[in-house]
C-alpha cells in the first residue's frame, strides 16, 4: 500500500520551498524504503532549488541522510527491515569496468529507485541526489542504503552521506595524505573543514587552513589545522611555502570551486605534490595557466568525486572512529531543525553563519 508522509519540495526556481504530502509507493524489486531519522540540510539543496542542477521541479529535497529500514522489495539481501542505514547518492552496479577495477564512484551504471514518488494529485516528484530525505520516509534503491553501528547518534551518522565523507574522502582516499604530510586546505566550509579532519587523521604533520572569513578559521582550527591564513589579507601561495620551508605542501586541496583558488592550489603545492580538487566550478569558468608551469611542476592534479568513497568501507569505519572518539563528526552539527524550517536554513547558510542545519525528525 502506497502511504502519504509529509516532505519539503522546491516546486519552481528560485520558490520558497514548502512542506507537502508526499506518495511513497511500496518498494519494487531492488528498492528499499527508509524511515528518516535526520537529514542534512548540503548547499546542493540550494542549489536545486535555485535551478543551478537541472529544470526538473518538484524536487524533493534532501540527502544527507540517516534512518532505519522499513521495507524492502523483491531481491533486495544487503538490509533488511529495522537496520539503521546511512543514505549514499547512487547504488552502484558492480560490473561495469569501473567497479571491476576498483572505482565504483566511476560506475556506468548507477541507479537509484526506479519507481517514483509523487504528490497526491500525481505529480512526479524528483528526489535530490536520488535521495530525497527531508521526508518523514523516502523511497530509494537498496544499494543506496549502508548499514552502520546503530548506537551512533543519527545526526553525526547521516552527514556522512554528503559534504563530510567528500572532505574527508578528498584527504585520506583521493589525495592519499600520509603520516608527517603538509596539507593545505583552501576553503574551510563543511567540505574543506572535512579535509581538515581527515587530514588530522591520516597524521598529516600541518595542517594549513585557508578562507577568507575569519571566523572560518577558527572553525577550522578545532578540526585540527595547526595554522591558518587569510587569504583576503595574506598571499596563500606565498604563506603556505613559508610554512613548509619554502616548497609547498604535500598535498594541497581545493573546496571552493573557483578560478583563483584551483590557481592557488595549483602553485601552493610541493614540486612533486598532489592537488586534489573537490570544489565545483560552473560550466562557464575558465583557467589559464602557463604551459610551462604545468610541465614544470610535477606531482600530480586529482579532481575528487563524492571523496572517492566506497560507502560500505567508509561509513562504517568513519562511524567507528568517531564512537571511538578519534573524530568528531558531531562538530559539523551546529543546530537541529524541524522540518519547516529548511528555508530558513537556506538563509543561514548564506550568511556563513552554520556548517550544518540538521533536520530531526
Ligand atoms: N578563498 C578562500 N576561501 C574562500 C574563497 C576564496 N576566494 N571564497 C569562498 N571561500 C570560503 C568561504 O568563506 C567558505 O568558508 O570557502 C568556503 C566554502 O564553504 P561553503 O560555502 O560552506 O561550501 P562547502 O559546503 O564547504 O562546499 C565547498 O565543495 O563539494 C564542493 O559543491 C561544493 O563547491 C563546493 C565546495
Ligand atoms: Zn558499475
Ligand atoms: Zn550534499
Amino acid at each position: 500500500m502506497a502511504q502519504q508522509v509529509q516532505g519539503v519540495i522546491a516546486p519552481g526556481k528560485n520558490e520558497p520551498v514548502r512542506v507537502e504530502t508526499i506518495v511513497i509507493p511500496d518498494p519494487g524489486p531492488g528498492e528499499a524504503v527508509v524511515k528518516i531519522q535526520t537529514c542534512g540540510v548540503c548547499h546542493t539543496d540550494l542549489h536545486y532549488k535555485q535551478g543551478g542542477i537541472n529544470d526538473d521541479f518538484p524536487f524533493l529535497l534532501g540527502h544527507e541522510a540517516a534512518g532505519i529500514v522499513e521495507s524492502v522489495g523483491e531481491g533486495v539481501t544487503d538490509v533488511e527491515p529495522g537496520d539503521f542505514v546511512v543514505l549514499n547518492w547512487r547504488a552502484v552496479c558492480g560490473q561495469c569496468r569501473a567497479c571491476r577495477r576498483g572505482r565504483p564512484w566511476y560506475c556506468f551504471d548507477t541507479h537509484n529507485a526506479k519507481q517514483k514518488m509523487t504528490l497526491l494529485d500525481g505529480t512526479e516528484l524528483s528526489p535530490a541526489l536520488g535521495i530525497g530525505a527531508f521526508a518523514e520516509k523516502t523511497l530509494v534503491a537498496a544499494g543506496q542504503c549502508t548499514k552502520v553501528d546503530p548506537e551512533v547518534s543519527p545526526a553525526a551518522a547521516g552527514l556522512l552521506g554528503c559534504g563530510v565523507m567528500a572532505g574527508i574522502g578528498a584527504a585520506i582516499n583521493t589525495g592519499e595524505v600520509g603520516r608527517g604530510d603538509s596539507v593545505a586546505v583552501i576553503g574551510c566550509g563543511g567540505v574543506g573543514d572535512a579535509a581538515v579532519m581527515g587530514a588530522r587523521l591520516a597524521g598529516a604533520a600541518r595542517i594549513i587552513a585557508v578562507d577568507i572569513d575569519d571566523r572560518k578559521l577558527e572553525t577550522a582550527k578545532k578540526m585540527g589545522a595547526t595554522h591558518t591564513v587569510n587569504s583576503r589579507t595574506t598571499d596563500p601561495v606565498e604563506a603556505i611555502r613559508a610554512l613548509t620551508g619554502g616548497n609547498g605542501a604535500d598535498v594541497v586541496i581545493e573546496a571552493v570551486g573557483r578560478p583563483e583558488t584551483y590557481k592557488q592550489a595549483f602553485y601552493a603545492r610541493d614540486l612533486a605534490g598532489t592537488v586534489v580538487l573537490v570544489g565545483v566550478p560552473t560550466p562557464e569558468m575558465q583557467l589559464e595557466l602557463p604551459l610551462i608551469d604545468v610541465f614544470g611542476r610535477g606531482g600530480s592534479l586529482k579532481s575528487s568525486w563524492y571523496g572517492d568513497c566506497l560507502p560500505s568501507r567508509d561509513f562504517p569505519m568513519l562511524i567507528d572512529l568517531h564512537q571511538q572518539g578519534r573524530i568528531d563528526l558531531g562538530a559539523f552539527v551546529t543546530e537541529t531543525i524541524g522540518l519547516g524550517d529548511v528555508e530558513q536554513a537556506f538563509t543561514r547558510m548564506h550568511e556563513g553563519d552554520v556548517l550544518r542545519s540538521v533536520v530531526v525528525f
